[in-house]
């Protein structure tokens, strides 16, 4: 297996679930995740992520209807590995799914995927979204156990959970798991996104690692945009990032 090469710089996509619990506190039609969604993608954002619930507490079938007719970018669709799931997205094609775990009583995704749980499960619907176009992607935890399990499944990508390190961001071991993770996703052929509670002020030391291509940031953008706009948010992400990636390549 020959490994990817470092990609020049790193995505960013935006997860706009959040824009859709502001909507849904009052059970209306504003904001519109959609519109975020095109605003974002104004600003510079290489992609939109965005979580359809088994419980639809923020985002609605019909937002993620428009979303994959609407996105100019890539869609980038989080679910659980459910089959009412995977048929909506064998309907809606988008570029890619993001595979999480989903516990109702739970605020947000609080841990990655246990990919060695019902592994045939994972690889039958690994394989159903490949024969339908789509990418797949597994949220996990930074361990190689589950990168290499992620990778025995058939997974396209991994997207590593950045939220304890974003918890303890001075405790480099946190920083030491994503960096040899992604190290070793990428040496087995995997491509190797994160995400989870990045803001503007700890994104620097995960987009300077050199495997990652891909970031996955909502809540910091979301709530910055209430004060400057979502499309100045997502500009200082980027310029953040890019900072981080430039410095790596001088
Ligand atoms: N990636 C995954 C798989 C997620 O579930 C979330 C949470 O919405 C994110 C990334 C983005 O996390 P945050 O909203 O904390 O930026």
């Amino acid at each position: 297996m020959t490994a990817l090469h470092h990609p020049p710089f790193q995505r960013l996509y935006i997860n706009i679930d959040h824009v859709a619990t502001i909507r849904q506190a009052r059970r209306t039609d504003e904001p519109d995740p959609v519109a975020a969604a095109l605003a974002c993608e104004g600003a510079g954002a290489h992609g939109i992520t965005a979580h359809l619930r088994e419980d639809r507490r923020h985002i609605q079938d019909d937002d993620v209807t428009r979303l994959a007719a609407s996105v100019q970018t890539v869609f980038n669709l989080e679910m659980a590995c459910t089959e009412e799931m995977l048929t909506i997205a064998e309907r809606l094609r988008p570029y890619q799914v993001t595979f999480v775990p989903e516990r109702r009583e739970e605020v947000t995704t609080e841990g990655g995927l246990n990919v060695t749980h019902a592994p045939d499960l994972l690889a039958r619907a690994i394989e159903r979204m490949r024969n339908a176009g789509i990418r797949s992607s597994l949220f996990i935890d930074p361990s190689p156990v589950m990168v290499e399990q992620s990778r025995a499944l058939g997974a396209d990508a991994i997207e590593l959970h950045t939220g304890r390190y974003a918890h303890h961001p001075d405790d480099p071991a946190q920083l030491d798991a994503l960096a040899s993770a992604a190290a070793l996703a990428h040496a087995r052929g995997l491509h190797v996104h994160a995400g989870h509670g990045l803001t503007v002020r700890n994104v620097t030391a995960v987009a300077a690692i050199p495997e990652i291509e891909e970031l996955n940031i909502g809540h910091s953008i979301v709530s910055r945009a209430v004060f400057v706009g979502i499309a100045v948010a997502v500009v200082e992400m980027r310029d953040a990032m890019d900072r981080a990636r430039s410095a790596l390549h001088t």
